[in-house]
């Protein structure tokens, strides 16, 4: 395979920022499209408006402007159907079917498949909604985890230290429930690219979820990754994958929908080994801008190898350094993040030799870089061990004059 292609890129994060940024870096990237995009990602590709879980208007936008390949960052357009669509219309698109993102979309459709094919997971329940839950939480052995079944962005899981706060976790969610006995023991991420022929494993991660310092304050879409996870040894690894998701990806072929693109595995690393937390169906935020910095090879023919079935003629090579990356958020995030501040030397903090990826940022009238979101930037950084990776990303981030903002210290900390 050679040749140009033309790519479309769905999403406007971090994440998106850092595949644009990689994309473009490959001698096969033609025209870079992204819908909507950010102001960094408007520096290495065309930003357009497109509505992207409409699966008819990203096949008419891919089939007027001869788009090649469509790479999806975010999960609502994979639970859309846009990838089904893509497909019926003979489009290469990076990324599950509807029916596959399911392992994303439902935690109760994973838990069920978890516990027929003996992947090690909590215990659980799964009620139609928080009424029937009701009693079970109230009784239930502490600390009880609750978790709305649906997509919640992150902020649909409750660790309950008494059954009120799991009540009232509860009565927050609208819908189908699934409550948890609670796991305990370090996290971290596994990932995987799968074309529904064969597997490549990518790096692992380890994120940090809550919004302050020592893991305080409530959960967050990511406020830092260290990539390679620190806990996670290739035996771990190993054995996440044989008993795990081997047998995830092994069910959800013999059930006819076959999972295709990166499956991100949420392990908690017990006293009993690895367990299941959740699946992602798509790379994570931040995860993505501290795992493609390793990549050493061309991103165009490692998820067009994937998009078509060709994973097994691809070995991607990844750097044996270590990547931190550290999210730099607009004051008062994940609750009420104050936007339009002003945001200025980025120029400064890249010239020490790290990435600085865009996720919530624009151009104001007068062509000035402000916020516009809640996670703002993602400044990622190599080395050759944690310290120095982490040192260096943490020299960058100074250097930036925002003053709208606020960072974790602790990221990836010895
Ligand atoms: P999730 O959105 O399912 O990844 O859950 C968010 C976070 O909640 C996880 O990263 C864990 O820290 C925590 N969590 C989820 N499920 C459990 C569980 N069964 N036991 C303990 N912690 C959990
Ligand atoms: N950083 C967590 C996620 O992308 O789901």
């Amino acid at each position: 395979m050679s040749g140009l292609i033309d790519i479309l890129v769905l999403g406007g994060g971090g994440r998106e920022h850092a595949l644009c940024w990689k994309l473009r870096q490959s001698p096969r990237c033609g025209r870079l499209v992204c819908a909507p995009g950010n102001a960094g990602i408007a520096e290495v590709a065309d930003c357009v408006d497109l509505a992207i879980a409409d699966p008819a208007a990203v096949v008419a936008f891919a089939r007027e402007n001869g788009i090649g390949l469509v790479v999806v960052g975010p999960e609502g357009p994979l639970v859309a159907g846009v990838v089904d669509a893509l497909r019926a219309a003979g489009i290469a698109a990076f990324g599950p079917t509807a029916a596959a993102a399911r392992l994303e979309a439902s935690k109760g459709f994973t838990k069920d498949l978890a516990r027929a094919r003996g992947i090690p997971t909590a215990g659980y329940r799964r009620f139609a909604s928080a009424a029937d839950a009701h009693h079970y939480v109230a009784v239930h052995p502490l600390p009880v985890v609750v978790k709305a079944d649906g997509l919640a962005a992150g902020k649909g899981v409750t660790v309950a230290d008494s059954n009120e706060e799991g009540l009232a976790a509860l009565a927050d969610i609208d819908g189908p429930v699934v409550v948890e006995e609670c796991l305990t023991g370090p996290e971290a991420s596994l990932f995987v690219l799968a074309d529904g022929n064969s597997i490549a494993v990518l790096p692992s991660a380890q994120d940090y979820k809550r919004v302050f310092d020592e893991d305080t304050g409530p959960n967050t879409g990511g406020m830092g990754v260290v990539s390679p996870a620190p806990l996670l040894t290739d035996a771990l690894r190993d054995r996440a994958l044989a008993e795990i998701v081997m047998p995830t990806l092994a069910a959800m072929a013999e059930a006819g929908t076959p999972f295709t693109g990166v499956l991100y595995a949420g392990l908690m690393l017990t006293a009993d080994g690895p367990k299941l937390i959740e699946f992602n169906v798509r790379f994570g935020d931040p995860e993505a801008q501290a795992l493609l910095l390793r990549l050493q090879g061309d991103l165009v023919e490692l998820l067009l190898a994937c998009a078509e079935g060709r994973l097994a003629e691809v070995t991607p090579t990844w750097s044996d350094e270590t990547a931190v990356t550290i999210v730099y958020a607009a004051m008062g995030y994940p609750v009420t993040p104050i936007t339009g501040t002003l945001i200025d030397n980025l120029d400064e903090a890249a010239a020490l030799g790290v990435q600085v990826f865009h996720a919530g940022t624009r151009r104001n009238a007068s062509g000035k870089l402000v916020a516009a979101g809640g996670r703002v930037l993602a400044i990622s950084a190599l080395g050759a061990d944690r310290g120095e990776a982490r040192s260096l990303a943490y020299a960058a981030i100074r250097k930036i004059r925002w003053h709208g903002g606020f960072y974790r210290r602790d990221i990836a900390k010895i």
